[in-house]
């Protein structure tokens, strides 16, 4: 019977089918046993006689949760050169700094637009602004609904202090206009900064960029798993004073295309562990490959295939789960041109982390959000995806997952023994749920095999990372300050927040093991930074590399959504590596 229902499930899987992008949504139905060749599938629910094996429950039909598949926003962008006042559409949004909400003695704005646009109005800005002591302060926002004016409405959004924001600030402009758009069911808005003279026309290009950023991303929300949602108004969105032309256009396609890897990102991350197993995974990765197939080719290597390369530190983790683990590894290689610079992006792919026999207990463990412990995975994906469009010259890069679950079964790995990684150095697993970094071991092994000159990996590694640095910002590792220099740049373009920890070559000290070349884990203090000395244990030393963590970042816990992290700044950091900058 068993034997039945598995060979169902292999011819039912279609690998260019996905749970995240398709035209049918299957969500009602529960059991698809007809084949036909213009539907993609991407769940096999056995009939119930057939089910046996924990693996094909789990692989396939537990909880009976089937995505829907619901269109990302599309969202036109347009520049406009006409007067700002003639704009007729549903909101006119005018990003104003602390400085221009300044008034003469008469109570009027020192600020052209904001005086012209207030007299338009008969004096209700200013009064608004009195009356709701709006002061142009960062996050600040205020909207008016108006009669016998082009807008419908009017809003004003803080941007701060006179200098106005960085790149986040103003991606963080941009969310609030998705905000303001969904509460009044906006189609089209107006974007406008009260003040622009000082800004280059670089400065212009990027803000419009980010504010794009920001709009496209607030305006996506994930209701795939929810039973009922709305669509999002929002269709248009047109740039007053931010530049305009084939330059402009280019700034903006290059913030769609970065956008799309990061819906992909939060998607993969947000969806449950009973959804996402390694094999969902893989397959979302074969089609990144496939949707780009000119620059990318494919490659995901099954159990055997990884023991066969001694990958058994990466598969001691695996061990104890009935989804087995996938190990993925995508090229990206340009469509024309000689390569100049090798690339590797490694991402911890754990698609959930119970801890293992180190179960995760107690209060604030938060065992039940580790399915988002494929955030470095989810954000090496989302890269490729969005580079999949953009297509750099000069680079070759090698996106690598060990993807797995770390589950608790007599199959699995205890405390106490002994693993041996592909560089033949031995792991006294010390507590199996420092299990990001075992997986890791073997994925930079692989890695650096492929004979690249730089990697970067990402992980949701250690609690202590969150305790170092808080929510929002990643801690990054790396013995090579120019390899530092480069990503904190390409943090900064992208509006994400990277800070350096010390990689102390004396608290290797609490990793050492009597029986073997070291333990996984070191103790409580300095968490993070034993974690990425460990890491290191597994990379040549003639390659550069560096390593973020971003267990603080991952997840928004108001949103309770993912974030999408670190995927601008990988996008950015191998165009800064390219040749097409
Ligand atoms: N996935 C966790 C890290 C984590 C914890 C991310 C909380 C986000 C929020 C990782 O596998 C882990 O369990 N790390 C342990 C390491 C410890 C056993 C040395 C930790 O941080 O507690
Ligand atoms: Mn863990
Ligand atoms: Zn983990």
């Amino acid at each position: 019977m068993a034997s039945i229902a598995l060979a169902a499930i292999r011819v039912a899987v279609n690998p260019y089918s996905s749970i995240f992008t398709n035209n049918n949504n299957f969500r009602s139905i529960s059991y698809i046993t007809s084949i036909s060749s213009s539907s993609s599938y991407y769940y096999y629910s056995p009939p119930r006689q057939h089910i046996r094996m924990a693996h094909a429950i789990a692989k396939a039909t537990l909880g009976l949760t089937h995505p829907a598949l619901i269109d990302h926003p599309k969202i036109s962008f347009a520049a406009k050169e006409t007067d700002l006042l003639q704009w007729k559409g549903d909101i006119l949004a005018v990003g104003v700094t602390e400085k221009d909400m300044t008034k003469d003695k008469n109570s009027k704005f020192q600020n052209p637009i904001l005086e012209k646009l207030d007299s338009k109005l008969g004096g209700l800005l200013s009064e608004v602004s009195v009356e709701e002591d709006f002061a142009g302060k960062t996050g600040q926002s205020t909207v008016i609904r108006v009669s016998d004016l082009g807008p419908k409405r009017v809003s004003l959004i803080g941007l701060g202090k006179p200098t106005g924001p960085s790149t986040s600030g103003f991606r963080a402009f941009g969310e609030l206009v998705a905000s303001a758009a969904k509460a009044s069911q906006a189609n089209n808005v107006a974007v406008a900064l009260a003040s622009v003279e000082g800004l280059t026309l670089e400065q212009k290009l990027a803000t419009a960029s980010a504010i794009a950023k920001g709009t496209l991303l607030g305006t996506h929300e994930d209701n795939r798993f929810k039973s009922e949602s709305k669509k999002p108004s929002l269709k248009s969105v047109d740039f007053f004073g931010l530049g305009s032309g084939p330059e402009l256009e280019k700034k903006l396609k290059y913030a769609e295309d970065v956008c799309s890897g990061v819906i992909l990102g939060k998607e993969l991350t947000n969806a449950p562990a009973n959804v996402l197993t390694p094999q969902v995974l893989a397959e979302e990765a074969e089609k990144v490959a496939a949707a780009y197939s000119d620059v990318f080719t494919a490659k995901i290597l099954d159990t055997e295939q990884c023991k066969e390369l001694k990958m058994g530190s990466y598969l001691g983790v695996a061990a104890a789960s009935a989804n087995p683990p996938k190990f993925i590894h995508l090229c990206y290689k340009p469509p024309s041109g000689p390569v100049k610079t090798k690339l590797a992006i490694v991402g911890k792919g754990l698609t959930f982390d119970s801890g293992g026999y180190n179960i995760k207990t107690g209060p604030g463990c938060s065992i039940e959000l580790m399915k988002f412990d494929m955030g470095g995975s989810a954000a090496v994906l989302g890269a490729a995806k969005a580079l999949g469009q953009i297509k750099p010259s000069g680079v070759e890069v090698h996106f690598i997952v060990a993807a797995c679950e770390n589950m608790i079964s007599g199959t699995g790995m205890r405390p106490g023994d002994i693993l041996t990684a592909s560089n033949g150095k031995t792991i006294e697993v010390n507590n199996t749920d420092a299990e990001g970094r075992l997986t890791l071991a073997d994925a930079l092994v692989y890695a650096c095999n492929q004979g690249v000159d730089k990697i970067v990996d990402l992980a949701t590694l250690t609690g202590a990372c969150v305790v170092a640095l808080g929510p929002s910002i990643a801690g990054i590792f790396t013995p090579n300050d120019e390899l530092s220099k480069e990503v904190v740049a390409a943090s900064e373009v992208a509006g994400e927040k990277l800070w350096r920890l010390p990689m102390e070559e004396s608290y290797w000290e609490s990793m050492k093991s009597g029986v073997a070349d070291m333990v996984n884990t070191g103790g409580r203090q300095g968490g993070s930074i034993t974690a990425a000395l460990f890491l290191k244990q597994f990379v040549d030393e003639k390659v550069q590399w560096l390593h973020i963590d971003m267990a603080g970042p991952v997840w928004n816990d108001k949103k309770k959504a993912a974030t999408g992290f670190a995927i601008p700044t990988l996008v950015e950091w191998v165009q800064s590596n390219s040749s097409s900058k």
